[in-house]
């Protein structure tokens, strides 16, 4: 279905064609006065450059050409050219009539069903999720949920961290703590034990302990490099010691992401990408792009416009080891050949930006990846504590994820369980999906790459722009909808009796225009924005009209449907945030 602005634009535009100028001079946009026009285009102020004319005349020329049109209540120029456009109220009716019967509120799907890879989540085994996981989960979840509504094929991958010397450092301290387990013996043969020799918490207590000990401990260090290097030779007993960890680690994790509302289709891993690398390297050195630098093997990157530091991306260390570039390097090799995508987007901290650029430099030299495929680093700024440092625990310390959605649930629960007609069970339940939309809108409502403050009074706040406040908007949409009963489904809406329902009409018909437009520019912000400003217009409209008592029953009719329009948008643009809403709050 074409957009509102679409249809608009190609008008004015044939308009200022038939007048003798461009085409594109006929760009509408919204109104940036509402108070003024519903849209407007700025067209001639910029023609009047190119054609040496004044642009209040070309303004007028097109305004009289387009005056006897049926769509426009209004359409007017002003000084020094611009053109003011207001619709007719049947035509925009009709519009958001078409909008209400068209799948997905006229959002138009893509044409070729695009492969698009999201690599997020990023989790590490045997590491609890910490708040620097938040982040890229909620962004991730809800890219994957909006490119999908556009029709792509989108695969959400966790790429877990399951490689490296994290790993040699686990087994090491495991071997220390049992020496008798069977793993350590280097003709290891037995199938892999049915029971892992730890329980998630004491794997999570187990690597801070080796980490900090192998520090002070270098000895213990090398050990734990030995192990990893033999690891990744493939020792019998260290990789059956890993199918452990793995195990425990991704039960662990897919119940914390499950917690989270946050569901991947790919568990891939890094380990998985291993097995590119030896070809990988020998080609590029065959491409005369790798080479080796004091017993490292290196690619050079750099390029005359750069404006920062480029180092060499390094593919293999002086002692041998790969590193995460080269991981990251096969793993797009993997990718290419498991699914061949159009893009593949990451969603990692903004600290890691160079990390990406020395990867993507690499891949496109190599042509790892075909051309055409979209490389994306969608980098985001850090979570800040009310003191505008990064967030951390009362007493200092890096917070697990639990603790963070344990305090906002609290916090939540205390609030809910005011309401006298929630039981206890319900409010336990109501509160976590609260507590989540909290936190998801606390953070997709800021731009990706900014830096925020994590606000946990304002964030759980039901009043202002807060997930709590969308979700109270959403129930009590389905509370008037429950209570007076919409005879007929397909029942149109009519004209707009008033201003603020008119203006609510507007923001409806816009979903197609504004919705797409958000997911393109990866930016859920704009999403957000777009919700929040819907629900002020629905809440000013409720309060203006009193619907359950209105008389003229079609009225009363055509309002109930424009209400379960209203809230059938706001659920699915909610969704599309990972959020749910909850029944009543
Ligand atoms: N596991 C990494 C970390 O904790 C993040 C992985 C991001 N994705 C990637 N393809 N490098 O920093």
């Amino acid at each position: 279905m074409k957009t509102l602005l679409s249809m608009l634009t190609e008008l004015v535009g044939n308009t200022f064609t038939s007048c003798g100028y461009n085409h594109t001079y006929g760009q509408v946009t919204l109104s940036n006065r509402p108070d003024l026009c519903q849209f407007q285009c700025n067209g001639a102020l910029a023609a009047a450059k190119a054609y040496k004319k004044s642009p209040i005349l070309i303004a007028k020329e097109v305004v009289e050409h387009l005056q006897n049109q049926s769509y426009f209540e209004t359409i007017q120029y002003i000084a020094p050219g611009f053109i003011n456009i207001t619709l007719q109220d049947d035509y925009l009716v009709s519009y958001l009539n078409n909008v209400a019967l068209s799948p997905q509120f006229g959002c138009t799907p893509i044409e070729n069903q695009e492969t698009v890879i999201i690599d997020y989540g990023g989790a590490n085994i045997a590491k609890p999720l910490h708040i620097g996981h938040l982040r890229t989960a909620i962004i991730g979840e809800s890219l994957k949920r909006m490119y999908r509504f556009l029709g792509y094929n989108v695969l959400g991958d966790v790429h877990l961290g399951d490689w490296g010397l994290q790993i040699g450092l686990i087994i090491a301290e495991v071997k220390k703590r049992h020496p008798e387990l069977p793993y350590f013996d280097a003709s290891y043969k037995a199938d892999y034990p049915n029971e892992a020799p730890f329980t998630i918490s004491e794997l999570e207590e187990i690597y801070p302990v080796a980490s900090s000990y192998a520090k002070e401990h270098p000895e213990f260090m090398s050990e734990a490099k030995n192990i990893t290097f033999l690891f990744q030779q493939n020792h019998p007993g260290y990789k059956a010691l890993w199918q452990q960890i793995l195990k425990v680690s991704i039960d662990d994790l897919k119940k914390n992401y499950t917690a989270l509302n946050v569901h991947f289709d790919l568990w891939k891993k890094e380990s998985d990408a291993q097995p590119y690398i030896p070809k990988m390297i020998e080609n590029l050195k065959e491409l005369g792009l790798a080479y080796e630098n004091d017993g490292a093997v290196v690619v050079d990157i750099k390029e005359d416009a750069d404006t920062r530091e480029m180092p060499p991306c390094i593919l293999v260390k002086s002692d041998g080891a790969t590193l995460y570039s080269t991981t990251d390097l096969a793993t797009l090799i993997e990718r290419k050949q498991l699914f061949n995508p159009n893009e593949v987007i990451y969603i990692v901290d903004k600290r890691q930006s160079l990390h990406f650029e020395q990867v993507f430099r690499t891949a496109r030299k190599a042509e790892l990846i075909p051309p055409t495929t979209k490389l994306t680093f969608l980098g985001f700024g850090t979570m800040n504590g009310t003191d505008g440092k990064p967030f951390k625990t009362r007493n200092g310390g890096v917070m697990r994820l639990e603790q963070l959605i344990e305090e906002v649930h609290t916090k939540v629960y205390a609030k809910v369980a005011q309401n006298k007609a929630i039981s206890k069970e319900e409010a336990l339940i109501i509160s976590k999906q609260i507590g989540l939309a909290a936190l998801k809108y606390g953070d997709l409502s800021n731009q990706i790459s900014k830096d925020y403050v994590f606000d946990l009074e304002r964030f759980t706040s039901f009043e202002g722009n807060t997930g709590p406040y969308l979700l109270y908007t959403a129930v009590r949409m389905s509370a008037l909808l429950e209570k007076a009963s919409l005879v007929d489904v397909r029942s149109k809406i009519d004209a707009p009796s008033s201003e603020m329902e008119r203006a609510l009409m507007l923001k409806l018909a816009l979903f197609n225009e504004l919705v797409p437009e958000s997911i393109m520019q990866y930016s859920p912000h704009k999403l957000c924005q777009y919700l929040y400003e819907l629900c002020n217009l629905f809440n000013r409209f409720y309060h203006e009209h009193k619907i359950l008592t209105e008389s003229n029953i079609s009225k009363q009719q055509s309002w109930l449907k424009l209400t379960a329009l209203c809230k059938e948008m706001l659920v699915t643009g909610l969704d599309l945030l990972g959020i749910e809403v909850p029944h009543k709050m």
